[in-house]
Formats: structure tokens, C-alpha cells, sequence
């Protein structure tokens, strides 16, 4: 276990193993911990938007299930204070800023 901090206005992504994940702000699920590539044909989930509880892949609009933050689906557990968001989880082998859609006015 690893604990990371990402200071969101700089850093919203990390890889962990083969693995990548980003940190979204969705307005319906809260502060999400997603896979950044979509497991259909690897679309970019950060680019996705948001269904209820899930994300909408841009390429072929399948849905991913958008973890509770501390359940055991999530690789990591997230604890968000202001623009800081601290993970525990899996070794985080690096961090990095990737580009995301602003959520939709409702
Ligand atoms: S690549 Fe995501 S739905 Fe096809």
C-alpha cells in the first residue's frame, strides 16, 4: 500500500503497474477514481461523461460503473480535501495531468 496526494489543478492521473487511472469529479458520483481507458477498445474514460453512476465512454458510449470511493471495486481509497486528493492503494508509479471534460450544466 501507497499513499499519494494529487493537488488537482496540476495532476489528475497516475499509473499503477500496467494499469492507468484518473480522478474525476462527476455531479453525480461525487470524486471518482476510473480507469483511464475504457475496456471496450480503450477509449479515453477521461474524456467520459457521466450517466447516474456510471461514465460514458466518448467512442462507443459503453457505461463503466463509477466505484464508491471505499468500495472494493476502487484500487484506491480517496479522501478529498478542497483541490487536494489523497489516494491509498496500490504503489503509485507515477502521476500526471490528463485532460477531462467539464460536467454538464443541469
Ligand atoms: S472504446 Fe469505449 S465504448 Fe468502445
Amino acid at each position: 500500500m501507497a499513499v499519494t496526494q494529487l493537488r488537482l489543478t496540476e495532476r489528475n492521473a497516475v499509473s499503477s503497474g500496467q494499469e492507468e487511472f484518473v480522478v474525476l469529479r462527476s455531479t453525480a458520483a461525487g470524486t471518482i477514481v476510473l480507469p483511464a481507458v475504457c475496456r471496450h477498445r480503450g477509449g479515453p474514460l477521461n474524456l467520459a461523461t457521466f450517466d447516474a453512476r456510471a461514465a460514458v465512454c466518448p467512442w462507443h458510449d459503453s457505461r463503466t460503473r463509477c466505484p464508491a470511493p471505499r468500495s472494493r471495486r476502487s484500487p484506491f481509497v480517496l479522501v478529498r480535501r478542497g483541490r487536494t486528493v489523497t489516494l491509498v492503494g496500490r504503489d503509485v508509479e507515477r502521476t500526471y495531468r490528463l485532460p477531462v471534460l467539464r460536467p454538464r450544466e443541469q
